[in-house]
Protein backbone atom coordinates (compact mmCIF):
# COMPACT_ATOMS: atom_id res chain seq x y z
CA UNK A 1 0.00 0.00 0.00
CA UNK A 2 2.70 2.28 0.94
CA UNK A 3 4.65 1.34 -2.52
CA UNK A 4 1.16 2.02 -4.31
CA UNK A 5 1.05 5.98 -2.54
CA UNK A 6 4.80 6.61 -3.21
CA UNK A 7 4.13 5.32 -6.82
CA UNK A 8 1.33 7.50 -7.05
CA UNK A 9 3.24 10.55 -5.69
CA UNK A 10 5.87 10.07 -8.39
CA UNK A 11 3.47 10.01 -11.63
CA UNK A 12 1.47 13.07 -9.92
CA UNK A 13 4.76 15.27 -10.05
CA UNK A 14 5.75 13.82 -13.58
CA UNK A 15 1.94 14.49 -15.00
CA UNK A 16 1.91 17.82 -13.54
CA UNK A 17 5.63 18.15 -15.30
CA UNK A 18 4.77 17.07 -18.43
CA UNK A 19 1.49 18.80 -18.76
CA UNK A 20 3.73 22.11 -18.14
CA UNK A 21 5.24 20.91 -20.70
CA UNK A 22 2.53 20.56 -23.15
CA UNK A 23 1.83 23.96 -22.69
CA UNK A 24 4.81 25.33 -23.75
CA UNK A 25 5.27 23.05 -26.45
CA UNK A 26 1.60 23.71 -28.02
CA UNK A 27 1.86 28.09 -27.74
CA UNK A 28 -0.54 27.79 -25.15
CA UNK A 29 1.94 30.34 -23.18
CA UNK A 30 3.98 31.91 -26.02
CA UNK A 31 7.02 32.03 -25.50
CA UNK A 32 9.49 33.69 -27.99
CA UNK A 33 12.53 30.49 -28.61
CA UNK A 34 15.59 31.79 -30.71
CA UNK A 35 14.60 30.34 -33.67
CA UNK A 36 17.91 31.03 -36.22
CA UNK A 37 15.87 30.82 -39.17
CA UNK A 38 14.53 34.20 -38.08
CA UNK A 39 18.01 35.83 -38.07
CA UNK A 40 17.55 36.77 -41.11
CA UNK A 41 16.05 39.07 -43.79
CA UNK A 42 12.50 37.66 -44.53
CA UNK A 43 8.99 38.10 -44.93
CA UNK A 44 5.77 36.62 -42.68
CA UNK A 45 2.33 35.59 -43.65
CA UNK A 46 0.44 38.14 -45.91
CA UNK A 47 3.89 40.35 -45.58
CA UNK A 48 4.86 42.70 -48.69
CA UNK A 49 7.24 40.67 -50.63
CA UNK A 50 10.84 41.76 -50.14
CA UNK A 51 11.43 43.81 -52.94
CA UNK A 52 13.38 41.85 -56.30
CA UNK A 53 17.22 42.39 -55.74
CA UNK A 54 18.70 45.25 -57.87
CA UNK A 55 20.04 44.25 -60.95
CA UNK A 56 18.81 40.46 -60.45
CA UNK A 57 17.10 38.67 -63.78
CA UNK A 58 14.01 36.28 -63.72
CA UNK A 59 15.24 32.81 -64.83
CA UNK A 60 13.33 33.09 -67.63
CA UNK A 61 14.99 36.47 -68.46
CA UNK A 62 14.34 39.69 -67.95
CA UNK A 63 10.78 40.53 -67.85
CA UNK A 64 11.19 44.42 -68.02
CA UNK A 65 14.45 46.23 -67.31
CA UNK A 66 14.59 49.39 -65.27
CA UNK A 67 15.26 52.41 -67.31
CA UNK A 68 13.50 50.47 -70.49
CA UNK A 69 10.19 52.02 -70.02
CA UNK A 70 7.19 49.66 -70.91
CA UNK A 71 7.75 46.22 -72.47
CA UNK A 72 6.65 45.25 -76.04
CA UNK A 73 3.80 42.84 -75.88
CA UNK A 74 5.59 39.43 -77.15
CA UNK A 75 2.78 36.89 -77.54
CA UNK A 76 0.33 36.77 -80.70
CA UNK A 77 -3.22 37.63 -79.61
CA UNK A 78 -4.27 33.92 -81.37
CA UNK A 79 -6.80 31.54 -79.96
CA UNK A 80 -4.73 29.84 -77.03
CA UNK A 81 -3.17 32.70 -76.11
CA UNK A 82 -6.62 34.09 -75.47
CA UNK A 83 -8.11 31.21 -74.19
CA UNK A 84 -4.94 30.43 -71.83
CA UNK A 85 -5.57 33.68 -70.83
CA UNK A 86 -9.21 33.24 -70.25
CA UNK A 87 -8.59 30.41 -67.89
CA UNK A 88 -5.46 32.34 -65.95
CA UNK A 89 -7.88 35.28 -65.78
CA UNK A 90 -10.77 33.65 -63.80
CA UNK A 91 -7.83 31.90 -61.31
CA UNK A 92 -5.71 35.40 -60.40
CA UNK A 93 -7.86 38.26 -61.42
CA UNK A 94 -11.97 37.59 -61.27
CA UNK A 95 -11.83 37.68 -57.15
CA UNK A 96 -11.34 40.89 -57.56
CA UNK A 97 -12.02 42.27 -61.15
CA UNK A 98 -14.84 40.26 -61.50
CA UNK A 99 -16.12 37.80 -64.37
CA UNK A 100 -17.07 40.85 -66.68
CA UNK A 101 -13.62 43.04 -65.43
CA UNK A 102 -15.47 45.57 -64.48
CA UNK A 103 -14.19 45.81 -60.78
CA UNK A 104 -16.77 43.86 -58.90
CA UNK A 105 -15.39 40.78 -58.03
CA UNK A 106 -16.34 39.06 -54.68
CA UNK A 107 -13.04 40.53 -53.18
CA UNK A 108 -13.89 44.28 -54.23
CA UNK A 109 -16.56 44.99 -51.90
CA UNK A 110 -13.81 44.32 -48.89
CA UNK A 111 -11.12 46.66 -50.55
CA UNK A 112 -11.45 49.63 -48.84
CA UNK A 113 -8.44 51.75 -49.92
CA UNK A 114 -8.63 51.57 -53.58
CA UNK A 115 -11.60 49.53 -55.41
CA UNK A 116 -10.09 47.43 -58.42
CA UNK A 117 -9.96 49.16 -62.13
CA UNK A 118 -13.11 48.43 -64.18
CA UNK A 119 -10.75 46.85 -66.68
CA UNK A 120 -13.21 47.76 -69.81
CA UNK A 121 -12.83 51.43 -68.60
CA UNK A 122 -12.11 53.47 -71.76
CA UNK A 123 -8.61 55.38 -68.86
CA UNK A 124 -7.62 51.47 -68.66
CA UNK A 125 -7.85 50.48 -72.12
CA UNK A 126 -6.10 53.12 -73.44
CA UNK A 127 -2.95 52.29 -71.64
CA UNK A 128 -0.42 50.18 -73.35
CA UNK A 129 -0.01 46.11 -72.98
CA UNK A 130 3.33 46.83 -71.35
CA UNK A 131 1.66 48.38 -68.52
CA UNK A 132 -1.01 45.98 -67.85
CA UNK A 133 1.81 43.41 -67.76
CA UNK A 134 4.08 45.90 -65.35
CA UNK A 135 0.48 46.45 -63.26
CA UNK A 136 0.11 42.36 -63.10
CA UNK A 137 3.92 41.59 -62.14
CA UNK A 138 4.57 44.38 -59.55
CA UNK A 139 1.13 44.95 -58.33
CA UNK A 140 0.59 49.10 -58.43
CA UNK A 141 1.58 50.77 -54.96
CA UNK A 142 3.77 48.05 -54.07
CA UNK A 143 7.14 48.87 -52.70
CA UNK A 144 8.38 47.20 -55.22
CA UNK A 145 8.04 49.19 -57.88
CA UNK A 146 10.53 51.33 -56.21
CA UNK A 147 12.76 49.91 -58.89
CA UNK A 148 11.08 51.10 -61.43
CA UNK A 149 10.57 54.75 -61.26
CA UNK A 150 9.63 56.08 -64.66
CA UNK A 151 6.34 54.02 -64.52
CA UNK A 152 3.34 55.43 -62.79
CA UNK A 153 1.32 53.35 -60.29
CA UNK A 154 -1.37 54.70 -57.69
CA UNK A 155 -3.30 52.42 -55.86
CA UNK A 156 -3.38 48.33 -54.32
CA UNK A 157 -2.99 45.70 -56.43
CA UNK A 158 -0.84 42.92 -55.15
CA UNK A 159 2.01 41.88 -57.26
CA UNK A 160 1.53 38.49 -59.59
CA UNK A 161 4.71 38.10 -60.61
CA UNK A 162 5.37 34.99 -58.70
CA UNK A 163 1.95 32.98 -59.26
CA UNK A 164 1.87 33.63 -63.41
CA UNK A 165 4.95 33.17 -65.69
CA UNK A 166 6.16 36.00 -68.07
CA UNK A 167 4.22 34.15 -71.25
CA UNK A 168 1.19 33.82 -69.02
CA UNK A 169 1.09 37.15 -67.73
CA UNK A 170 0.99 38.32 -71.58
CA UNK A 171 -1.93 35.33 -72.07
CA UNK A 172 -3.98 37.51 -69.31
CA UNK A 173 -2.76 40.56 -70.99
CA UNK A 174 -4.35 39.79 -74.25
CA UNK A 175 -7.46 38.12 -73.02
CA UNK A 176 -8.22 41.35 -71.41
CA UNK A 177 -8.35 43.11 -75.14
CA UNK A 178 -10.91 40.94 -75.68
CA UNK A 179 -13.40 42.23 -73.52
CA UNK A 180 -16.46 44.56 -74.36
CA UNK A 181 -15.51 48.21 -73.45
CA UNK A 182 -17.82 49.74 -71.23
CA UNK A 183 -20.46 51.84 -73.08
C1 LIG B 1 -6.57 41.69 -54.60
C2 LIG B 1 -7.33 42.22 -55.68
C3 LIG B 1 -6.75 42.25 -57.07
C4 LIG B 1 -6.35 41.19 -57.83
C5 LIG B 1 -6.28 39.72 -57.45
C6 LIG B 1 -6.00 41.73 -59.11
N1 LIG B 1 -6.16 43.08 -59.11
FE1 LIG B 1 -5.84 44.34 -60.66
N2 LIG B 1 -6.30 45.93 -59.51
C7 LIG B 1 -6.72 45.86 -58.20
C8 LIG B 1 -6.94 47.20 -57.71
C9 LIG B 1 -7.41 47.55 -56.31
C10 LIG B 1 -6.65 48.07 -58.76
C11 LIG B 1 -6.77 49.59 -58.78
C12 LIG B 1 -5.48 50.25 -58.52
C13 LIG B 1 -5.56 51.71 -58.86
O1 LIG B 1 -6.49 52.14 -59.51
O2 LIG B 1 -4.65 52.42 -58.46
C14 LIG B 1 -6.25 47.24 -59.89
C15 LIG B 1 -5.89 47.74 -61.12
C16 LIG B 1 -5.60 46.95 -62.23
C17 LIG B 1 -5.28 47.47 -63.54
C18 LIG B 1 -5.25 48.92 -63.95
C19 LIG B 1 -3.86 49.44 -63.91
C20 LIG B 1 -3.82 50.86 -64.32
O3 LIG B 1 -2.79 51.21 -64.89
O4 LIG B 1 -4.76 51.62 -64.07
C21 LIG B 1 -5.05 46.38 -64.34
C22 LIG B 1 -4.68 46.39 -65.83
C23 LIG B 1 -5.24 45.21 -63.53
N3 LIG B 1 -5.57 45.58 -62.25
C24 LIG B 1 -5.14 43.93 -64.01
C25 LIG B 1 -5.22 42.79 -63.20
C26 LIG B 1 -5.00 41.45 -63.70
C27 LIG B 1 -4.77 41.09 -65.14
C28 LIG B 1 -5.09 40.63 -62.62
C29 LIG B 1 -4.90 39.13 -62.59
C30 LIG B 1 -3.70 38.61 -63.19
C31 LIG B 1 -5.39 41.44 -61.46
N4 LIG B 1 -5.44 42.75 -61.86
C32 LIG B 1 -5.56 40.96 -60.18
C33 LIG B 1 -6.91 44.72 -57.46
C34 LIG B 1 -6.62 43.44 -57.88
Amino acid sequence: MRLFKQLLVVFSVLAVLVAGLMILSYDVIKIDWLVLMELQESFDDQETPLAVPARSIPVEGAAYLPGMGEPVNPVPADETSIARGAELYTIHCQMCHGADGRGTGTIAAFLVKKKPADLTSEAVRAKSDGSWFLAISYGISNPANSLFPDVEFSGQMPALNENLTVRERWDVVNYLRTLTPAE
